[in-house]
């Protein structure tokens, strides 16, 4: 497969290597995740085993270059591998798009060699789980006015940091976090800081677990530091650079979270496809009816359309490695686009199974239920629109 963007001069291949990455993980995901799927999603325990063989089998850090623990792949390589998670749950692929984009990519752009070997390497190698901590309780979509503050102690050797975060993804498990608190108040957004901290130093308190609609396997937290003192050295880039690392870092997120929102679409389809085949209802099969077959043209347009976007976003961050630049607006339309599609896609899947979707007993009611997050975090449906229209109208 070659895919050329008309707007950037490069194309996507799939590679044998890659094509041997979907197979090892569509197999994985079959054998290890989707059985156990809907019993996590049950009772919201946190899948540790399977995510530490996903760590082994290097998921956890696809991007990472093999000197820093992790599988030294690209992009599209992450891509194809949350597609395939998220098929089987996307629980366990909401573990993974966070230590690979929010946790580990951040470092990998803005960290110091030795931030890197301390805290990339053991997470890209599943033994440790990492987590990215923007929102508060009173910031969410308007990430710069948040209420934490670290303060340089007199010595100048660390920053005291006091303050509440909300919805942390992984916050009940991790050992380290990459926390954006703000050092310059009267700076705004150039006030923020991003900081390396570990979970097991005074302090770091983990906070109320959010009990949740969908993705509940996924633990998501508060936390709440407590004069917790971080070593200059676990600065993460410069001091008031945290709000522009934290952008960027969504950025690569975003697209994750695309492919995610396409996996749990796909899942869906194809539940759908086979019940439109096998459910019997005025005398033949239920997809010989042309509502059926509408809907059926209908979610398959919007899951190759989210596809193609996705790929574009993977070229334009290609492109922003070679030359440099952003690939912000290509990821919003992404993300948007992808998430609007699992929303109609896990929607009409429900629809075509009827009564049996609203069952527990089929896993589309846990499809409609995981795809709506992805149109909430990492930048709401709202702020997606926002960054693109700002982007088209050359606003701020
Ligand atoms: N990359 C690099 N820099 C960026 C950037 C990006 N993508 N976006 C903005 N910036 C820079 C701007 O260039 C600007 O810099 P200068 O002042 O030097 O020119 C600065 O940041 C401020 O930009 P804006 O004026 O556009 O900022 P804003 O306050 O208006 O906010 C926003 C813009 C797009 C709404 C942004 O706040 C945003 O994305 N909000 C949503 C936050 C979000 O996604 N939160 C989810 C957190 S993660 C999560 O969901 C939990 C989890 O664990 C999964």
């Amino acid at each position: 497969m070659v895919i050329a963007s008309p707007d950037i001069p490069l194309t996507l291949t799939l590679t044998p290597e890659h094509e041997d990455l979907i197979k090892t993980v569509r197999a994985f995901a079959r054998r290890e995740i989707a059985p156990i799927a809907a019993e996590y999603d049950e009772s919201g325990e946190f899948p540790l085993a399977t995510v530490r063989k996903m760590g082994e089998m290097g998921l956890m850090g696809i991007e990472v270059p093999e000197a820093y623990g992790g599988a030294g792949m690209d992009t599209l390589a992450y891509v194809l591998t949350m597609i395939e998670v998220a098929r089987a749950d996307a629980s366990h692929s909401t573990i993974l798009s966070v230590n690979n984009s929010l946790y580990a990519y951040g470092i990998m752009q803005f960290g110091t060699e030795a931030q890197k070997q301390k805290y990339v390497a053991p997470v890209a190698a599943g033994a440790k789980i990492g987590a990215y901590s923007l929102t508060e309780p009173m910031s969410g979509s308007d990430a710069a006015t948040m209420a934490s503050r670290a303060v340089l102690n007199e010595a100048g050797t660390h920053y005291i940091i006091n303050g509440r975060k909300s919805w942390v993804t992984s916050g009940p498990v991790a050992d380290y976090v990459v926390l954006f608190t703000m050092t310059h108040p009267e700076k705004g957004n150039k006030g923020i800081t991003a900081f390396l901290v570990e979970a097991d130093q005074p302090g770091f308190i983990r906070g109320k677990k959010e009990p949740k609609l969908g993705i509940r396997a996924s633990a998501t937290s508060e936390l709440v530091f407590e004069n917790y003192a971080c070593p200059v050295e676990n600065i993460l880039g410069r001091v008031g650079d945290g709000f522009k690392i934290a952008m960027t870092v969504l950025d690569a997120g975003r697209i994750g979270i695309a492919a995610q929102a396409l996996g749990i679409a796909e899942a869906a389809y194809e539940a759908a496809l086979t019940y439109a085949r096998e459910r019997q209802a005025f005398g033949g099969p239920i997809g010989q009816f042309q509502m059926i077959q509408q809907k059926i043209a209908d979610m398959k347009t919007r899951i190759e359309a989210a596809r193609a976007l996705i790929y574009n976003a993977v070229l334009a961050k290609q492109r922003a490695k070679l030359e440099g630049g952003r690939f912000t607006l290509e990821a919003s339309i992404a993300k948007l686009f992808a998430s609007e599609a699992a929303a109609f896609v896990t929607d009409e899947a429900v629809q075509i199974h009827g009564g049996m979707g609203y069952s527990k007993e089929f896993p589309v009611e846990r499809y409609y239920r995981d795809a709506r997050i992805t149109r909430i975090y990492e930048g709401t449906s709202e702020v997606q629109r926002m960054v693109i229209a700002r982007s088209e109208l050359g606003l701020r």
